[in-house]
């Protein structure tokens, strides 16, 4: 599957979204979500901060899980970013094997769930064992088309922006582009999200009100929800609220509705 064939999902369940109130045809076709709040949630339990992303790394499957279960078609999990390399060693240490355990252990429920895995960031930062696990999980799972879960690793959005700027860069210098032609959908094409639809809903957890350095160019239209939650304490219950509230939202993309 081309990225560019994602289109809405139906749920595996069809009864599942009205069981949660929900209408399947407005759902999100892509949520992107910004998993905050780990050492905090570590700090109010007296614990090491890594117990923090143990729990959260649960949150992850839950979410996954559930994404899949009502039929969102892209989800977009902030995991690891360019900034986050500045954190202790033993903490980026704890999360990259956070990570590959992760990668080991949902291998099979990805496939089993006809879930395709992806990265967003810079990949050759990562460890060698974590890129060849990451490899591993998506090789394994290239050809499911239930859902893309993305997950951006060492991932910087300024950074993916410049990326993309060299590379168009680079066709105009050799001929391949012509700058009257530089458009915005040839733009988006050279991100890493290429081909899939920009997030129509993006979550942060734990009530602080920043983007962080996250798909700056893709979130120009997206709804946006903070919850005061903490990522470990973020429940089921929790996100079919959002997505009701969300399914709420009166989306105008800058115009006006007629009567
Ligand atoms: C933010 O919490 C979270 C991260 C920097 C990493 C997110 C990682 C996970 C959810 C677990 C592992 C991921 C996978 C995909 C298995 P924070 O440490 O910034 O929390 P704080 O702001 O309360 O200190």
């Amino acid at each position: 599957m081309r990225f560019t064939e994602i289109k809405r999902k139906k749920s595996l369940n069809s009864k599942i979204s009205n069981t949660y109130g929900l209408d399947p045809d407005k759902l999100p076709v892509h949520i992107a979500i910004i998993m905050d709040g780990n050492g905090r949630w570590a700090k109010k339990k007296l614990l090491n901060r890594i117990k923090g992303h143990e729990k959260g790394a649960d949150t992850v499957r839950m979410v996954v899980r559930t994404c899949r279960e009502i039929g969102i078609s892209v989800l977009t999990l902030y995991a690891f970013s360019t900034e986050n390399w500045e954190r202790p060693k033993t903490e980026v240490a704890a999360l990259m094997m956070l990570l590959k355990k992760f990668l080991i252990s949902e291998k099979k429920e990805m496939t089993d769930n006809n879930i395709r895995l992806n990265v967003i960031g810079q990949k050759k930062r990562l460890p060698a064992d974590v890129q060849e696990e990451i490899q591993r999980a998506m090789n394994a799972t290239c050809v499911n088309d239930g859902m893309l879960l993305n997950l951006a690793l060492s991932y910087g959005s300024r950074a993916e922006i410049l990326r993309a700027v060299r590379r168009i860069a680079a066709d105009v210098k050799d001929g391949l582009q012509d700058i009257g032609h530089i458009s915005e959908d040839n733009f988006a094409s050279h991100l890493y999200t290429a081909g899939m639809p920009d997030p129509e809903l993006l979550i942060r957890t734990s009530g602080e009100m920043r983007i962080s350095n996250f798909l700056l160019w893709q979130i120009a239209y997206s709804e946006i929800h903070i919850t005061q939650t903490l990522w470990p304490d973020f429940t089921k219950e929790e996100l079919i609220r959002i997505l009701n509230d969300f399914q709420s939202r009166e989306r105008r993309f800058g115009r006006v509705l007629e009567e």
